[in-house]
């Protein structure tokens, strides 16, 4: 097992993976011509996820061959062992399947390598943009495109813009519907975008003001995680718990609003 991975050189080397993945998934979104298979209830895959995925990891364990992988297009049914390991890289090849499938832009590449739970690279790409966001543990900010980013300065819920997504465990659905009655008369707006590494990602650059799911996975947010709290925003579980990668229960915000949204979000509690 190796120690430790030089984060810069790393990043830079992922950065130029995700721009080649990014280019076959362009492909694809473009021809249409690819393979779609369901998975477990209403959940399913692409032929372009299964083909990014293999490159990734093919790739990335060309180069770090000691380093343990989630992706999720091989990951385990339980991968809860991985919480305590280190070097782990996790890899999410296409986030946004369902938009990607009908012909909408907003659907990423994301990367993490994490230490026990906690992220210390993530590099996160939007191919139909061509933006690179990134973070590593060993610096102060995050960037896009080489510029730092920030999250957003918004101090009055009235003028916030929330975003939430739904998970394709059906159970877990509620909890939002619920957080949603809870909030939706004090925000400006409530948006579900697709893709839970961008949106995320976008958070960190300011366009949204905070984000909440039930049921994420650790491919999903990994990435994006270290992006928020580099471009100085916070991340607990929607109680306000201790949060990590492998939590699947998210708010994610620019910090200023987070305790009024965590006791908007806890108003009423019908949370499963
Ligand atoms: C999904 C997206 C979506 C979120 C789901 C995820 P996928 O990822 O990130 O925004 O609401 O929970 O599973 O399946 O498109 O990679
Ligand atoms: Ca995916
Ligand atoms: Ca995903």
């Amino acid at each position: 097992m190796i120690d430790s991975i030089e984060l810069t050189q790393a990043r830079k080397y992922l950065t130029d993976l995700v721009h080649q993945a990014g280019e076959t998934l362009r492909k694809y979104f473009a021809s249409r011509d690819f393979t779609q298979r369901s998975k477990a209830g209403v959940d399913f895959t692409t032929q372009a996820d299964e083909e990014v995925d293999a490159f990734l990891l093919g790739e990335i364990r060309k180069r770090y061959p000691q380093t343990n992988f989630l992706t999720e297009e091989t990951a385990p049914d339980d991968y809860s062992s991985l919480k305590d390991i280190n070097n782990l890289w996790v890899i999410d090849p296409l986030d946004g399947t369902t938009n990607f499938s009908r012909k909408h832009p907003n659907f990423a590449i994301s990367i993490g390598l994490v230490d026990k739970g906690v992220p210390k690279l993530g590099v996160v790409h939007i191919p139909m943009t061509g933006d690179t966001y990134w973070a590593q543990a060993d610096q102060e900010r995050a960037f896009l495109n080489g510029e730092s980013i920030q999250v957003s300065a918004t101090d009055n819920l009235g003028e916030s813009v929330i975003a939430c997504d739904w998970a394709w465990g059906l159970e877990k659905r509620l909890n939002v519907v619920n957080w949603l009655g809870n909030i939706n008369t004090h925000v400006r707006a409530i948006k579900s975008m697709g893709s839970a590494a961008a949106d995320l990602a976008s958070l960190a650059g300011g366009q949204i003001d905070a984000y909440m799911h039930s049921g994420l996975k650790p491919w999903d947010i990994a990435a994006s995680s270290l992006l928020i709290e580099k471009a100085g925003g916070k991340i607990t579980t929607p109680t306000g718990g201790n949060w990590d990668v492998f939590s699947p229960d998210i708010l994610a915000s620019n910090g200023i609003l987070h305790e009024r949204l965590i006791n908007l979000l806890n108003t009423k509690n019908n949370s499963r």
